[in-house]
């Protein structure tokens, strides 16, 4: 009899039965689509796992479909296969597009992400219109508005529901200030606001917990370090691309607060770039709170001392004319 109930539920699960979230990934075979993958496929709050890329999926997917954990993988391949990826999602995760190469900035990236930003956020309206989507494609200062126009245009957009990641400045930053103050990195919280591309990249040294104090060298260096993190990545690669294994942690940290929101959780707070009235710009990274809605409140950027009041003059300058880049992409 128990043998009996234990096959029923097994066979339930292989059949994407299992409590639990439905999650795509779009660019899953890529640098930071396979670690991410196989990291979503270790997260008990996925019972599905859909996997799709213009290339190498099928690999991917069997791959990952022999580990002993309960989300079932399924894999797609090509733009044809893609309405049935989307299909039925909670939330989709979209790190597709090229990464940079020694001496680029991430805004040369628009010209070909851009593009594969629209198409794909396309398909989110037509096949899972209420899913949360996280954007990791850089320039993310652009794919987020092009993905916010995208939806306009095809009248699904709910702002509480896109969400550029930001995740990685946050983690560079927490370990980078734990290495100064001698910490363990896991014991430390920077909220990094603005947006996700150097100077937009504005780490609040003056909020960091636990309350701490830096010297005028020490900011300096961390600020440097934190808002050329990416570019200390790329130029150690060295043209074989950016950050993947650490991008792939941050997303897969950010996903699950994403789920655990879904879930009801409370107390989920992580910063992302959201639509927002923060500053006077349309999208501003900053503390969110997340919940069954999405983004279901925005925090404050709290008390800033002079050098991120200058900092923040810097970072929205370089925002609203990526912001507006990505705007016109799809309007024009
Ligand atoms: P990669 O080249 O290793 O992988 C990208 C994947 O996207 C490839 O598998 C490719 O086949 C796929 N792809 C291309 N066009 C596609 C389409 N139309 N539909 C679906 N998939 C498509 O690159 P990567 O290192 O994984 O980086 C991906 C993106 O993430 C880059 O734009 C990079 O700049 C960005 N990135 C962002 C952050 C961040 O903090 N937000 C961090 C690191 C990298
Ligand atoms: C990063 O911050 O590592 C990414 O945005 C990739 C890049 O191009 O730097």
């Amino acid at each position: 009899m128990e043998e009996t109930s234990l096959l029923r539920q097994s066979m339930c699960r292989a059949k994407g039965g299992a409590p639990g979230f439905k999650v795509a990934i779009l660019g899953a075979a890529g640098g930071i689509g396979q670690p991410l993958a196989m990291l979503m496929k270790m997260n008990p709050l996925v019972s599905v796992l859909h996997l799709y890329d213009v290339v190498n999926t099928p690999g991917v997917t069997a791959d990952l479909s022999h580990m002993n954990t309960s989300a079932v993988v399924k894999g797609f391949v090509g733009q044809a296969q893609l309405d049935n990826a989307l299909t039925g999602m909670d939330l989709v995760i979209i790190p597709a597009g090229v990464p940079r190469k020694p001496g680029m900035t991430r805004d040369d990236l628009f010209n070909i992400n851009a593009g594969i930003v629209r198409t794909l956020c396309e398909g989110v309206a037509r096949c899972c219109p209420n899913a949360l989507v996280t954007l990791i494609s850089n320039p993310v200062n652009s794919t987020v508005p092009i993905a916010a126009e995208v939806f306009k245009k095809a009248g699904t957009y709910n702002p509480r529901r896109l969400l550029g990641v930001t995740t990685l400045d946050v983690v560079r930053a927490n370990t980078f200030v734990a290495e100064v103050l001698g910490l363990d990195p896991r014991d430390v919280n920077v909220p990094v606001v603005g947006g996700h591309a150097g100077v937009t990249i504005l780490p609040l040294l003056s909020q960091v917990k636990p309350p701490s104090s830096f010297t005028p060298e020490e900011v300096a260096y961390l600020t440097d370090r934190i808002q050329n993190g990416g570019t200390e990545v790329v130029e150690a690669k060295a043209g074989t691309g950016s950050a993947t294994l650490s991008m792939a942690y941050a997303a897969a940290q950010f996903a699950d607060a994403c789920l655990r929101g879904l879930r009801g959780d409370a107390g989920i707070v992580e910063c992302s770039y959201v639509a927002s009235q923060v500053t006077e710009l349309p999208f501003f990274a900053s503390k969110v709170r997340l919940g069954r809605g999405g983004v279901e409140e925005i925090m404050p950027l709290g008390p800033l001392n002079e050098f991120e009041r200058s900092g923040l003059e810097k970072a929205k300058k370089e925002l609203a004319e990526s912001i507006h880049k990505g705007v016109s992409f799809i309007k024009s």
